[in-house]
């Protein structure tokens, strides 16, 4: 009988949590992995898995590691792999893909495209081959695109425009995944925007969303303090947002808790979660721990945009910076949580972003990331 899980993707930020929770839970998991640099693709996963027994203090089953690339056809395996898919493994968790935005030149022949659209094709090819009719598909909660209001699990269409390449690859992987005849058990599971471990903060992945910011106000604090300045510092930015904004926020281990729950009990099995918070941080928040963690005053919202010619000198940084990624600045959707309360309410509670999770998350990315 078919026992092993693939997991695609077991290197990444949320990869790695999934993997080390499968294990702990005896899961037989395989993994497909680039090698990288000087390391092989097994070099690199049970790199890994040794970090996460030193971590949990006893051995963990260890996974089984092929080489491969979901860009490339079968992703790449060789027909003895094949084989070994055939006679073995009977689910996917999809989760690898390239969390680029924007593809050069709208090229749909690259990232993210490429990873997530072609990646997703390659990966129902190989279920049909191998005859694996179960997948949990990691999307993301932002196929809704620019849509506003409350967006339901059960939606998926609504004409909606994307914001990024990045959500429109996503929302088309999603929706090749619901074509495919031959997978007969689908999940679907959506995280929001997620961020550093509730314990200390810590993350593989500071380069998006709140992270941009944090690592600006980094480089903005030791511009004023480089003449030496101590205590409060004055910066004086009027930010565009009103402070209202929800900003879906929501821990890694969680989500990795939340997946592997889901994942491992089979009355949860064939519906779609958003794996959202049950109460976005708003943007005033997020202003007010980055300014008790930096120390600064003077950074207010008033939710419109200063004109060019009346910007502080921060403000012209800031918004150098930032405009980039305006089309993040408005409000985001309302995550409808129907089946995600139903499963995992009472079992698998999230931890509360607070002041005091914030600042873990923000110091976490200022040390060990943008120093
Ligand atoms: N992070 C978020 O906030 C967020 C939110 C919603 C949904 N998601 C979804 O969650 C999933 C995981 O995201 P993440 O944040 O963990 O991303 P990540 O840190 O960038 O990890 C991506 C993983 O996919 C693998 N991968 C990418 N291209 C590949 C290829 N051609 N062949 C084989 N493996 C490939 C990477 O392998 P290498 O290590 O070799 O690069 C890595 O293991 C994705 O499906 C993403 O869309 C993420």
């Amino acid at each position: 009988m078919k026992k092993y899980t693939l997991l695609t993707g077991a290197t990444g930020f949320i990869g790695q949590y999934v993997l080390r929770r499968l294990l702990a839970k005896d899961v037989p998991v395989v993994c497909i992995a680039r090698a990288k640099g000087d390391m092989t693709a097994a070099d690199r996963v049970m790199e890994l898995v040794k970090q996460f027994e030193a971590a949990e203090g006893r051995e963990l089953p260890k996974p089984i590691v092929f080489t491969g690339d979901i860009t490339q056809e079968m992703l790449g395996l060789d027909d003895n792999a094949l084989d070994w898919f055939e006679a073995n493994c009977k689910a996917v968790i999809h989760n690898a893909a390239s969390i680029r935005f924007h593809a050069p030149d709208n090229d749909r022949t690259k990232d993210p495209y490429l990873s997530n659209v072609n990646g997703t094709q390659h990966m129902l090819d190989l279920c049909k081959f191998a005859e694996i009719e179960q997948v949990f598909h990691v999307s993301t909660a932002y196929i809704t695109g620019l849509r506003e209001g409350v967006c339901l699990e059960t939606e998926l269409d609504e004409n909606q425009d994307f914001a990024n390449d990045y959500q429109r690859s996503k929302f088309e992987a999603e929706q090749m995944t619901r074509g495919a005849e031959h997978i007969k058990s689908l999940t679907v599971i959506r995280p929001g925007i997620v961020v550093g471990d509730s314990r200390d903060g810590s993350t593989t992945a500071p380069d998006f969303g709140l992270y941009h910011y944090i690592q600006f106000t980094t480089q903005v604090m030791k511009m004023a303090r480089s003449g030496g300045a101590e205590g409060t510092v004055k910066l004086n930015i009027r930010l565009p947002f009103v402070g209202t904004e929800p900003r879906n926020l929501i821990t890694v281990d969680w989500v990795a808790d939340a997946m592997t729950h889901i994942i491992t009990t089979p009355e949860l099995h064939g519906d779609t979660y958003h794996l959202t918070p049950s109460e976005a941080t708003t943007s005033s928040r997020i202003v007010e721990a980055m300014g008790k963690y930096f120390d600064y005053e003077g950074i207010v919202c008033i939710g419109e945009t200063i004109p060019e010619e009346e910007r502080t000198e921060f403000e012209k940084l800031f918004f150098d910076y930032a405009t980039q990624f305006e089309v993040f600045w408005g409000d985001e959707p309302t995550f409808d949580k129907t089946n995600t309360n139903a499963a995992l309410a009472d079992t698998i509670p999230q931890p509360p972003l607070d002041d005091e999770c914030l600042r873990k998350i923000i110091r976490f990315a200022v040390e060990e990331c943008f120093s």
